[in-house]
């Protein structure tokens, strides 16, 4: 697929890609000050497409712009349904959606002067972030030599552009390395997260995370924490040291990337039997039916692509729950 091509929404128009440029002296790309949302979209079992909890990332998409000062000039609405209507242009049967809100050509230095707000969203196809072999036998983990951000040097609930550099730094040290992802502890030695997913350990069957102190306050944790407890296990937020993560039974990073990946070992150290272990299993069995749209009871995190789509969830628009954790 030639992935110049195809359509994306700019700024209230849908247009061809190849005509949704940005301005060499775009703010943003400069300096780093944009929010974005990854966002997917799955073929659902009873036909048609939907969109994995839309509404929640454009709430977190938001809460971004606030956070760095953003002023956001399309409401949740008009982005939720540029969002299916660009779905439906780009005629996949999954993928994902970027939505990035930027600043564009204006005057130049840091502080940004009355430079126009852009909003885009795009949409292409994307498989198993980590790999098909990685989603089904698990990945290889570094812990980084870079620590995530202190939470007052940058702000982390924002999914801003900026905060990237430090899991690209992270990323290709460990690729570099010959492993598959990074995992980053803030400056005390905690565990925080990925490049770009959550993390969880099981223990005795009981699932812990890293509090959302210096996390993204990802919507693919809350789904999985949300699933958990109805399943009846444990889930603790807690701060855990690196050789926490060495002898725990089982170890997984949650985003909506990388969906729900096993990790096998961590810095050479097999995690359990080295290979998925029964809580990791059942809890991505669990995922992947609940985007597919065949568990009833989540459904209203499904926003409807198509007419088949929509009558299986009996609802036009899809509705959000309360997360878990507070974003
Ligand atoms: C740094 C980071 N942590 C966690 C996540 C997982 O978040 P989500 O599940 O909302 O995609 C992402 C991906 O967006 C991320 O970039």
């Amino acid at each position: 697929m030639d992935d110049t091509r195809g359509y994306a929404w700019l700024d209230g128009k849908m247009v061809p890609l190849e005509d949704a440029n940005v301005h060499i002296k775009a703010h943003s790309l400069h300096y780093g000050l944009g929010v974005f949302e990854g966002t997917r979209f799955y073929a659902q079992s009873t036909g048609g497409r939907a969109v994995f909890r839309l509404e929640d990332h454009l709430r977190r998409l938001e809460g971004s712009a606030k956070i760095v000062q953003l002023d956001m000039l399309y409401g949740r609405q008009e982005l939720h349904e540029a969002s299916l209507d660009l779905v439906r242009k780009c005629g996949l049967e999954s993928g994902y959606l970027r939505h990035l809100v930027f600043l564009g050509a204006g005057p130049m230095g840091l502080y940004p002067k009355g430079n126009p707000i852009h909003t885009s969203i795009l949409c292409w196809p994307w498989g198993a972030y980590l790999g098909e072999e990685g989603l089904s036998h698990g990945i290889r983990c570094k812990i980084s030599s870079f620590s995530r951000h202190s939470p007052n040097a940058t702000l982390l609930k924002a999914k801003a552009t900026g905060n990237y550099l430090n899991s690209i730094l992270a990323k290709r040290e460990a690729v570099g390395s010959g492993y598959d992802e990074a995992i980053l502890l803030d400056a005390q030695g905690n565990v925080t997260e990925g490049s770009g997913e959550n993390l969880f350990i099981v223990r005795h069957g009981r699932l812990e995370t890293p509090p959302l102190t210096s996390v993204l306050a990802g919507i693919t944790r809350d789904t999985i924490m949300q699933l958990a407890i109805d399943e009846g296990l444990e889930v603790r937020q807690q701060y855990f040291a690196r050789d926490e993560v060495y002898l725990a039974d089982e170890v997984f990073l949650t985003g909506t990337a990388a969906e729900l990946t096993p990790v096998r070992e961590v810095d050479d150290r097999q995690i359990g039997e080295g290979r998925p272990g029964p809580v990791t299993r059942r809890l991505q069995e669990l995922f992947f039916r609940v985007i597919r749209g065949q568990e009833e009871r989540y459904r209203h995190w499904l926003a409807p692509v198509d007419e088949a789509a929509a009558s299986a969830a009996g609802a036009g628009v899809a509705a959000t729950d309360e997360p878990v954790a507070a974003n």
